[in-house]
């Protein structure tokens, strides 16, 4: 083939020339089809990049995620709405309905975590197309009083937590923060974190590992060229965890290190409970080895994939893939049948996640996004910007290994109180943006200055009406926050606002209180 050849007969050598053999054996040589037109370090990057890729592994991707050689296409679809059997009771805990099982949970949370037996591992290896900024998603900053920045809060509320467990345990204690990145934000975090010096975090319990790439394909399979000698790569989705775990020898890290239990959660959530104490606790005291956190879904409509069982086996069904009526079904309580609105935010024993990276990984198959990809045209080599999905992207689940679980448990959350994701960019579409993530955020921490005590009052001196929750949009919220490092779930503010009266905006952190008071009441 022509491609092949002209790699072979370049001055690069033999490996070239074995190369191009490779790729025409795989019906992939059209890749080097511009060999000829590039420069030596072009061409060094591009020979690179295809030696350390197995073409004939993606080829069986491709051809698994379409549905024929062997498994289905990342799962039958066919007749799932009969299939489907919302969460039992029994293996459901509530934030909101099982108020009395709280502290209990909480204690044995904060008991494991005192103990240093708690991980938590962030998914920051997306692309962040939507919000659409040329750095990783942890790096940005929503606009709150303190600018910080989502990986500034989450490093924070470890502190805190780790702080609540000592006094209440008497011991040190640390939770390690694993944190998975890709080849497009591995060094933009590493260094983010260095530049803030882990955010006052020991620097050996902040641990960075990459999960894999794979390149975009067009619909015929061919890997997609994004410059004529750059393929189009992207991470293998957030499930390429279990591959990147098992590569990186992290399970062995964590069993070095007598962790036991690891939350899992995405970069993007502003209001994340990382390593949330009850979520842990309600997790070991079911004696769990997966749980997935939930929030109600109360729009039949609302695309969010739901956690249910399926064959009576657990697994996230997306809104797509189910008909209008079985989401709109309802159960005796009035509520939506399938309600349990996957937010992945998952617990995991070490254990169970050595099981799945030592056994299960390997029969995960990939589920096809269909994207609209830029690449260069083969004949033309133009750049093509292309206006509806001209290829598809690989990615695994972080959820797909649910079905491997031998106890799964879910736990339900209000969502004003732990979830509101940063996806889009302020401009293009009003929800789950830099807006609504800062307006939950303050939004939520008003609430916690009500809970202990504490009035607003406008310019009049008049009280605020003590409704903080926003309704739409345009509400705009009071301007409050509280540093992580004061309060991690709204605990310990009653000695900085009990019975007193604020004006916003009021900040509380680890210099005191920055507000207006009226006055001590
Ligand atoms: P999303 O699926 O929302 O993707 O990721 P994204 O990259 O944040 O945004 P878009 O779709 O490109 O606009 C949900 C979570 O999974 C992580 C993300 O970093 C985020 O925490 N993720 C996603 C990975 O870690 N790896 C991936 O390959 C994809």
């Amino acid at each position: 083939m022509e491609a092949a050849g002209a790699a072979g007969g370049d001055a690069d050598g033999d490996g070239a020339a074995a190369l191009g053999q490779r790729l025409a054996a795989a019906g992939q040589g059209h890749v080097l089809r511009f060999w000829p037109e590039l420069g030596g370090a072009a061409r060094r990057a591009l020979a690179a990049e295809l030696r350390d890729m197995d073409v004939a592994e993606i080829n069986r991707f491709f051809r698994r995620a379409r549905g024929d050689g062997g498994g289905g296409g990342g799962g039958t679809t066919a007749g799932l709405d009969a299939r489907m059997e919302p969460v039992p009771r029994d293996v459901l805990g509530s934030a909101s309905r099982d108020r009395e099982l709280l502290p209990r949970w909480e204690s044995r949370g904060l008991a494991e975590i005192a103990r240093s037996r708690v991980a938590v591992l962030l998914l920051a290896g997306g692309q962040g197309t939507r919000l659409g900024v040329p750095y990783p998603k942890g790096m940005y900053d929503v606009g709150l009083p303190s600018r910080k920045t989502l990986f500034h809060l989450q490093a924070q509320r470890l502190q805190r937590l780790q702080q609540l467990a000592e006094e209440q345990h008497g011991t040190s204690c640390h939770i390690p923060w694993y944190i998975m990145t890709s080849g497009r934000t591995m060094e933009s975090t590493k260094e983010f974190f260095l530049k803030h010096r882990y955010f006052g975090l020991k620097k050996e319990n902040v641990i960075f590992f990459q999960q894999g790439m794979l390149p975009a394909l067009g619909f015929d399979g061919k890997i997609l060229l994004e410059e004529k000698g750059k393929i189009a790569m992207a991470p293998d989705g957030n499930g390429g965890l279990y591959r990147a775990l098992g590569a990186h020898g992290i399970v062995d890290d964590m069993e070095r290190r007598g962790v036991q239990s690891v939350h899992v959660y995405c970069v993007d959530n502003i209001l994340v409970k990382v390593a949330d104490p009850r979520f842990i606790g309600f997790c070991l005291e079911k004696g769990a080895d997966c749980g997935a956190k939930v929030v109600e879904k109360t729009n039949p409509t609302e695309p969010v994939g739901v956690v249910c069982r399926v064959d009576g086996v657990y697994q996230v069904v997306e809104y797509s893939e189910i008909s209008l009526a079985t989401a709109q079904k309802r159960g005796p309580d009035g509520r939506l049948l399938f309600n349990a609105g996957n937010i992945a935010n998952h617990f995991f024993t070490t254990a169970f996640l050595k099981d799945v990276v030592n056994t299960y990984e390997p029969q995960l198959q990939h589920h096809v996004a269909e994207k609209k990809i830029p690449h260069v045209d083969i004949t033309t080599g133009q750049l093509i910007q292309p206006e509806k999905p001209n290829g598809i992207k690989m990615e695994k689940f972080v959820f797909d290994i649910f079905q491997f679980s031998k106890k799964f448990v879910v736990y339900e959350v209000l969502r004003e109180d732990e979830f509101s994701p940063l996806k889009n960019a302020d401009s293009q579409n009003g929800k789950d943006n830099p807006t609504t993530a800062r307006h939950a955020l303050m939004s939520l921490h008003h609430c916690w200055v009500l809970n202990a005590g504490g009035h607003f009052v406008d310019e009049n001196g008049t009280r605020v009406p003590a409704i903080p929750r926003l309704k739409d949009a345009n509400d705009l919220p009071i301007q409050c926050e509280i540093s992580p490092l004061i309060s991690y779930g709204g605990e310990g503010l009653e000695k900085y606002v009990k019975d007193r009266e604020f004006r916003a905006p009021l900040i509380i952190d680890e210099d005191g209180i920055h507000e207006l008071v009226k006055n001590g009441m």
